[in-house]
């Protein structure tokens, strides 16, 4: 593992073992019990929400299997991107002409990430080499949803679903990698960091880790952590607005300012750099724009009333600059 991975806790705190991960019990439990006979594993579908153990239990598995071996027989691979269905093509063909197997080693394992993200087509080849390659490799897939799966490929997979974590789960955990970092901590501040990462470990870890780095785990600090990643979400925000998405901006802007606590200001500031950065055509008239609406929130007008308005005006703005097209 290189340095910068050791850095990041996500990656140190990835558990090795399945008996290891956090809560995903019946997932964990039918896992296992494939594993005493690995010859007779299915391909498998994993589906569920971000952050839960996908790809965690994905390469348990491939480590169960292969042992120390298992970083040459696994190939990981993200569906979504364009080459995908190719490097899978070119990848197994290999596999399948040198069947160079160590006797310990009953097939390779190829997990393929963000499946729902690829098209029909891309699925229905994917299923082709599913079948033409069973006895070389094994597929693991993962989606955040089964739905967008084409049925073949669900009916040849054991399908796992992976659940969200509990808030105990989440803040369980979060003690352990204080107590492992000897960090002093709060409770009622992993709690917050559970609400904030809404079951997703991954994004848990992440506001611990950058919480840590401001001092003691405690409600002050985890708030500015996520005032931090908050101010990420303003590009969101910045750019549903600007495909013509009034509401579903402005409830991600209420959303922003009630729940994260950020400051009206803060979010015109933040708005301002993420739309300069985008150097649309009609730069100009969004630059007018923002500073008519920092100049009213400065003269004590209704924030969220201002606000709101700025995102219709932003509307307008990304019509003119192209950016409102059907996606
Ligand atoms: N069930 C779990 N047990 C222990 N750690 C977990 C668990 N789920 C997530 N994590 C932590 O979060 C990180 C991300 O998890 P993982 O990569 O398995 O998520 P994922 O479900 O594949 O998410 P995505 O859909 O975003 O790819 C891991 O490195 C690990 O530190
Ligand atoms: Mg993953």
């Amino acid at each position: 593992m290189s340095t910068i991975q050791n850095l990041m806790w996500v990656e140190k705190y990835r558990p090795l073992k399945l008996e290891d991960m956090v809560n995903q019990k019946p997932v964990v439990e039918r896992l296992s019990s494939m594993l005493k006979s690995p010859n007779e594993m299915p391909h498998l579908l994993f589906t569920g929400p971000p952050g839960v153990g996908k790809t965690t239990a994905a390469l348990c598995i491939a480590r169960a299997i292969m042992n120390d071996y298992w970083r040459d027989y696994t190939l990981e691979l993200n569906a979504s991107d364009e080459r995908g269905i190719n490097t899978i093509r070119e990848r197994v063909k290999t596999f399948a002409r040198y069947a160079d197997r160590r006797v310990d080693i009953p097939f390779r394992i190829i997990i393929l990430d963000e499946v729902d993200a690829m098209t029909s087509d891309a699925q229905t080849a994917l299923r082709r080499i599913m079948e033409t390659s069973s006895n070389v490799c094994r597929f693991i897939l993962i989606a955040n949803y089964s739905s967008a799966i084409i049925e073949p490929i669900q009916s040849r997979c054991a399908i796992l679903r992976f659940s969200p974590l509990e808030e105990k789960d989440v803040v369980e955990y979060l003690e352990k990698i204080c107590k492992l970092e000897n960090l002093r901590y709060e409770k009622q501040a992993l709690s917050l960091i559970y609400e904030v990462s809404e079951g997703d470990l991954r994004h848990a870890i992440n506001i611990l880790q950058a919480a840590a780095t401001i001092g003691k785990i405690d409600l002050d600090n985890v708030k500015k952590t996520t005032g931090i990643s908050a101010k990420f979400k303003v590009n969101e925000v910045v750019n549903l607005a600007f495909k013509g998405r009034f509401n579903e901006a402005r409830s991600e802007l209420i959303k922003l300012i009630r729940v994260y606590g950020m400051l009206e200001r803060d979010f015109l500031k933040y708005a301002h750099d993420a739309i300069l950065k985008m150097k649309l055509p009609n730069a100009h008239e969004a630059a007018e724009v923002m500073a008519k609406y920092d100049y009213r929130l400065i003269m004590g007008a209704h924030p969220e009333i201002q606000l709101s308005a700025l995102l219709a005006e932003l509307g307008k703005i990304g019509k003119e600059a192209g950016l409102n097209k059907e996606e």
